[in-house]
């Protein structure tokens, strides 16, 4: 018996990389056997900034290769590119015509994304969170695994929830829990302890890229930035230091520990030595899944079928929830 539905999403708009991993998709696939899992392609997201057409379907379809190389089981679980399933468009604008600005205003991401050029950005990065509460609620999701810079997205997907049922005296809506969980729920650049790995940083070095040869991983891990001293004994020593505190956080990730288990090991060490042994981990993990990746890759038809099929079964789940939601709103169904 499920212990739950669980709904999650990941942008087409690049490579995945190792905080995509870490972070979420990782746990996606340890979360299979547990729970009724609907995982989601959202390029419906994605085009909230410009996407040149050709790479947004490459993308797509690279992305859904990376899902199912971690372990993503299409049988099981649902895989499938959000456009395909029309309830997650009309359901956000039901949920826009909920969420209050003020709301939306507070959304860190979005005012980070829209940076001073605030008057130039689309509506649809404004309104963006109000399509995540639609994609996780379409489906009545009760868990939603994301790494830690989610956190907000869904705390407003809750309030939309609840909004909703309150608005139209109801309790159809589950009220969402976040899953974050593992050592590295917010992956840091290996350029700057400081800011998230993320797709959209300039510097291919700030990143590995699920796609990466073992020798760019090496290459990359050997250079990420750190601090002249060794490595500390303990994990209240790391809180000061932003870039040990990342490569040490990914070593526990990867090798399934605790920070303080890698500390005890590598405690007083230099980087140099840490940074091999951290390679050597990062290519054992991530080298056969570039493999299976790239072999999956030479098969772009029997992707499509795998997201096709996968479209198919979620808009059977959604369908019946969004006449209900019509029913509730008031919408006459002639
Ligand atoms: P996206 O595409 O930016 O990232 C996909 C997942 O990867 C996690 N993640 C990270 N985790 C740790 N460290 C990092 N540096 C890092 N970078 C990314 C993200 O937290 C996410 O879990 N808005 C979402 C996609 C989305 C969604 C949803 C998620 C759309 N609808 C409904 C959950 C439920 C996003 O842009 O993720």
């Amino acid at each position: 018996m499920a212990k739950g539905r669980i709904f999650s999403g990941v942008q087409p708009t690049g490579n995945l990389h190792l905080g995509n991993y870490l972070g979420a998709i990782r746990n996606w696939v340890r979360l299979q056997n547990d729970f009724e899992c609907i995982y989601c392609i959202v390029d419906l997201h994605a085009i909230t900034v410009w996407q040149e057409p050709q790479q947004l379907r490459a993308t797509t379809r690279e992305v859904a290769a990376g899902l199912l190389a971690a372990g993503i089981d299409p049988n099981t679980s649902i895989l499938f590119n959000q456009s395909q399933v029309p309830a997650h468009a009309e359901l956000a604008w039901i949920f826009n015509c909920v969420a209050r600005l003020g709301w939306l205003n507070r959304m860190t991401q979005f005012k980070e994304k829209a940076g001073k050029d605030r008057e130039n950005v689309s509506a649809g990065l404004y309104v963006y969170p109000n399509l995540m509460a639609a994609d996780i609620l379409a489906y009545k999701a009760t868990h939603v695994p994301v790494g830690e810079d989610q956190k907000q997205h869904l705390e407003l997907a809750r309030d939309i929830a609840q909004k909703f049922n309150h608005d139209y005296g109801t309790e159809y809506f589950p009220l969402v829990e976040p899953l974050i969980f593992g050592e590295a729920t917010r992956v840091m650049s290996l350029r700057d302890g400081m800011r998230k790995m993320s797709k959209s940083e300039p510097s291919e070095f700030s990143r590995i890229n699920l796609t990466d040869t073992p020798d760019q991983i090496a290459q990359k891990l050997r250079k990420a930035k750190t601090d002249p001293l060794p490595l500390p004994e303990t994990v209240a020593e790391l809180e000061s230091r932003p870039e040990a505190d990342n490569l040490v956080g990914i070593f526990a990730a990867l090798a399934d520990k605790t920070r303080e288990a890698v500390l005890a090991e590598f405690g007083g060490k230099s980087f140099s030595v840490f940074k091999d042994v951290l390679a050597a981990l990062a290519i054992a993990s991530l080298g056969p899944m570039a493999d299976e990746m790239r072999r999956l890759m030479q098969d772009p038809a029997e992707i499509d079928r795998i997201l096709r099929r996968g479209a198919e079964r979620a808009q059977a789940m959604a369908a019946p929830h969004l006449r209900e939601i019509q029913d509730l709103v008031g919408f006459l169904r002639p």
